[in-house]
């Protein structure tokens, strides 16, 4: 048994996350914490959602809300979602939390006092009418470069071009609308990550068995150009952890907060910390202090591409900077990117399924089946309705329901609703027995690997061997002349449900739980011992033909959601 500790990267607050979010880091990570639980290890399964910045104040603004108000709404909203696709975290924490606000300001102090913090003297935008600096993204104007009217102050959309705010012509603030702007003189604290290149350089070097995904980013961003330059962490926006040094104000840092990628992944920690104040856990250092236990734990990060060189380089420079003794990750397991049917996914235009939406259409295991089954691992993957549609067809329905509804009728319709006694296993099922017990072993081995695409494709051939099996012995021809044969045939293949059960509830756990609660096993362990496992069900075993595990899903339905989820037209 190890510890493990498994963290998503969190989701913005702003707006329900589309599906190609999901796979790429709360769904992947959640079949890893399932699995690692039903094999007896102990874990601890945390996200949250990452709630401060740019973007969470001006969803805010648009849905007409106090920010905290909308924060608040929409953490539960992405909570029912996240629980209805089974999400199994042991806590759905917030980056606003006061767990977090505290410890965000204890690292800043850390860094602070190794030297590591250098306060910068810049001159910003600011807005008289709003009695603050302006963030660029919150100045407009017309842009230099093209004439185009509604540029904002990082960057003009019309042309593309990189600007700075001063470069506008007419700027406005977005807050107000006021044009009494003026340049000013603040301070801005910088992280001198740059002094910290080869320790972390070092360390990536020493992850030999991490994805070539997870390091080629790392170390192109270590490396080319300018990478790892000292990096701004503090902002002028009001909804955010404000800037301290421990309790300690800090001069001229008055009405700042952190930038929202320094305190969301120290949010990691403190969400085991509001686990604890939820009553669900007891000792959260044992898990994130190496003095206090946490050298035992097993660390794993899962996220997209995107997030690699926050969780490779800027976290980890936080938590070797502070010289604290903070855990580190021992394994960063990125994804590619799910594209929608020959394009992206796009909020803005409402293309592809978004998570409510999904669920609103079909049960949570068909989508957790297709994502994973096709999982962005070693390059972009595309969702298409035809896909989904054969692989939920074929797998789901005529693989393994199809599987479990002919054999339990079978046996209700010519012995009972109880597992047959009578015959003996021949050389057909010591073969099955022989090829399951390899087959496991080898799914476990994809699984142990977090290989999600590969574990999948050896899930779906376990259960295609016993349907394989059923098709070559064909009890139901076995019974006419022999039907003490047809009845071991029957035994074994019924076994074949609570073991499929418990291998598949990683990935369809919801399904799982119907074939175990049909099959009247309440406490079916992990297969460590596959023959065992397919002697479970004793001979007089009740059981009760278990409900349609998955519909099948119509050429009608599969034309109406290509067409439902286009998106608008722009
Ligand atoms: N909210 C970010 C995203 O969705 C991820 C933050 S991960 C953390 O891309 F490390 F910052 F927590
Ligand atoms: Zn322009």
């Amino acid at each position: 048994m190890t510890r493990h500790l498994i963290t998503s990267a969190i989701p913005y607050i702003n707006g329900i996350k589309h599906l190609g979010n999901l796979v790429g880091s709360q769904l992947p990570a959640d079949l890893y914490a399932r699995y690692l639980r039903a094999r007896g290890n102990e874990v601890l399964f945390l996200c949250a959602t990452d709630e401060h910045g740019t973007p969470a104040e001006l969803a805010a603004a648009k849905a007409g809300k106090p920010v905290d108000e909308y924060c608040a709404e929409m953490h539960g909203v992405q909570a029912r979602i996240a629980e209805g696709f089974g999400l199994s975290f042991d806590h759905f924490g917030r980056s606003s939390s006061a767990q977090n606000r505290k410890l965000t300001q204890a690292f800043a102090a850390a860094l602070y006092e190794e030297g590591l913090i250098e306060e910068v003297e810049q001159r910003q935008i600011y807005s008289q009418t709003d009695g603050r600096f302006l963030p660029d993204r919150y100045v407009e104007g017309t842009c230099p470069n093209c004439g185009f009217e509604d540029a904002r102050g990082d960057q003009c959309d019309n042309c593309t071009k990189q600007l700075d705010p001063e470069d506008l012509i007419n700027p406005r603030s977005t807050v107000s609308g006021a044009t009494d702007l003026e340049t000013r003189e603040t301070k801005h604290l910088f992280l001198k990550q740059s002094t910290m290149k080869d320790r972390l350089s070092d360390w990536i070097d020493s992850k030999t068995d991490w994805p070539v995904l997870t390091t080629s980013i790392a170390k192109k961003w270590l490396h080319d150009g300018d990478g790892l330059q000292d990096r701004g962490i503090t902002r002028d926006l009001s909804w955010g952890v404000p800037v301290k040094r421990g309790d300690e104000d800090w001069p001229g840092m008055e009405g700042k907060v952190f930038y929202v990628w320094f305190d969301a992944p120290i949010e990691y920690i403190a969400c085991a910390q509001e686990w604890v104040d939820a009553g669900k856990g007891s000792d959260w250092e044992s898990w994130w202090r190496t003095d206090k236990g946490a050298d035992d734990v097993r660390y794993t990060q899962f996220m997209g591409k995107d997030n690699v060189p926050f969780h490779t380089l800027s976290f980890p420079a936080t938590i070797m900077g502070s010289n604290q003794p903070w855990k580190l990750v021992d394994y960063i397991k990125s994804f590619n990117y799910l594209t929608y049917d020959g394009g992206q996914f796009s909020t803005s235009r409402g293309r592809g399924v978004f998570m409510d939406q999904a669920l609103e259409i079909l049960p949570a295991d068909t989508w957790r089946w297709w994502l994973l089954s096709h999982a962005p691992e070693t390059s972009d993957a595309e969702f298409t309705w035809e896909n989904f549609q054969a692989s939920v067809n074929k797998d789901l329905a005529d693989v393994l329901g199809n599987f479990i509804s002919r054999i339990t009728k079978f046996c209700r319709s010519k012995f009972s609703e109880a597992v047959p006694e009578a015959g003996e296993y021949g050389p057909a099922e010591h073969a099955l027995i022989a090829d399951l017990t390899e087959r496991v072993a080898r799914y476990e081995t994809a699984m142990d690997a977090m290989e999600v695409r590969k574990s999948a494709a050896e899930l779906r051939a376990i259960w295609a061997a016993g349907n394989e099996y059923l098709q070559a012995e064909a009890p139901w021809t076995t019974f006419k002349t022999d039907p003490d044969k047809a009845a071991a045939q029957v035994r074994l293949a019924l076994n074949l449900i609570p073991l499929y059960a418990v291998l598949s509830a990683p990935f369809i756990p919801d399904a799982a739980q119907k074939m175990l609660t049909g099959m009247k096993v309440s406490d079916a362990g992990w297969p460590d011992d596959v023959p065992a496992a397919l002697a479970q069900l004793a001979p007089g075993h009740v059981f009760e033909v278990p409900e349609v595990l998955f519909s099948k899903i119509t050429d009608e339905q599969r034309e109406e959601w290509a067409e439902k989820f286009a998106g608008k037209r722009t």
